[in-house]
């Protein structure tokens, strides 16, 4: 080999070398996913996983956050021998459903799995510090839209959804402003069409009628639960400014079909999202003209 190949050889492996470390040596997230070589961690790196603080504790998960190698990343483990399927389930899941939508699973050892860190922490706790102008909020609800749509062509239904705070504490959001599903614990898969969430009929307001009939329950229902709910999450994601008061109103026709008693009346997560754009499009026109724009 002559030497100037040899030489080209070193320069290569140098700058290869080198860009994955540029893109792979800070553990943030975003430069994360471009990162060729995400780091995946073994059962014993996970036993040695260095306990900085407790995050919080969930009924399925005791939350750490947790050091490895200079990295912050979070450490879950089981609360209690009932959730143990729960906690399985949750793990699958996040092979599963791993990609954009979902929180990154770093790995997993018996009972405890390990995702990375996201300051911001839940849907719940993050909003009020997030802006909060409609054209950072209302992008965010189609995020959402966009996470249930992935759920449902997946054929998987959100259960952990019986009440707001419930579902807004499943999502984190990313220090870049990106919804991602966190918590899969419940994330059943229909069969012969349906779902059934638990093992007995569902109580409160916020549930999905059909999940709280008795003959509901003994049909099972489906992905037309999270259709019931989603407009209360999109209100609580388009705040209490000004704008947001006003450009609800703008959605209370297409809210109307999602709180449709019949399951099959309500718009899917992909329709859902249509007509909100249609509606933004209207709503944008109509303030423009208003100040004069066009
Ligand atoms: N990767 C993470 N980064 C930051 N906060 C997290 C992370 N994972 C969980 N949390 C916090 O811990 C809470 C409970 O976690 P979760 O997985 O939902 O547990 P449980 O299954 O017990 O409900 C979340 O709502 C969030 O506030
Ligand atoms: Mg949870």
């Amino acid at each position: 080999m002559s030497l100037l190949r040899i030489a080209f050889g070193v320069v290569s492996m140098a700058l290869l070398i080198r860009g994955r470390a540029a893109t792979c040596e800070r553990f943030d997230f975003r430069e994360y996913w471009m990162c060729p070589e995400y780091p995946h961690l073994t059962c014993r790196e996970i036993k040695k996983l260095e306990i900085v603080e407790q995050i919080a504790q969930g009924t399925v998960k005791n939350v750490f956050l947790a050091k490895w190698n200079d990295y912050r990343v979070v450490l879950s483990t089981l609360t209690s021998e009932e959730f143990r399927e729960d906690f399985h389930h949750n793990i699958a899941m996040h092979q599963l459903l791993d990609g954009p939508f979902t929180v990154r699973m770093l790995g997993s050892c018996g009972d405890s799995i390990v995702t990375e860190y996201h300051p911001r922490g839940n849907m719940f706790s993050a909003m009020p510090s997030l802006n909060d102008t409609l054209e950072f909020r209302f992008p965010m609800c189609l995020q959402y839209l966009r996470i249930l749509k992935f759920l449902h062509s997946h054929e998987r239904v959100m259960c952990d959804s019986n009440s707001l705070p419930k579902i807004l504490e499943q999502f984190l959001v990313s220090n870049d402003g990106r919804l991602l599903l966190n918590d899969m614990d419940a994330l059943p898969r229909k069969q012969n069409g349906v779902v059934r969430c638990g093992k007995r009929m569902l109580d409160g307001e916020f549930v999905a009628p059909e999940q709280r009939l008795e003959a509901g329950y003994r049909k099972g229902y489906d992905e037309m639960t999270d259709m019931f709910k989603a407009p209360h999450v999109c209100d609580f994601i388009l705040g209490e400014a000004e704008h947001a008061i006003w450009f609800r109103y703008w959605l209370f026709d297409v809210n109307k079909q999602c709180k449709s008693q019949d399951p099959k009346l309500r718009p899917s997560a992909k329709k859902l999202m249509r007509d909100y754009l249609e509606v933004w499009e209207d709503y944008q026109k109509d303030t423009r003209s208003e100040s004069g724009w066009i």
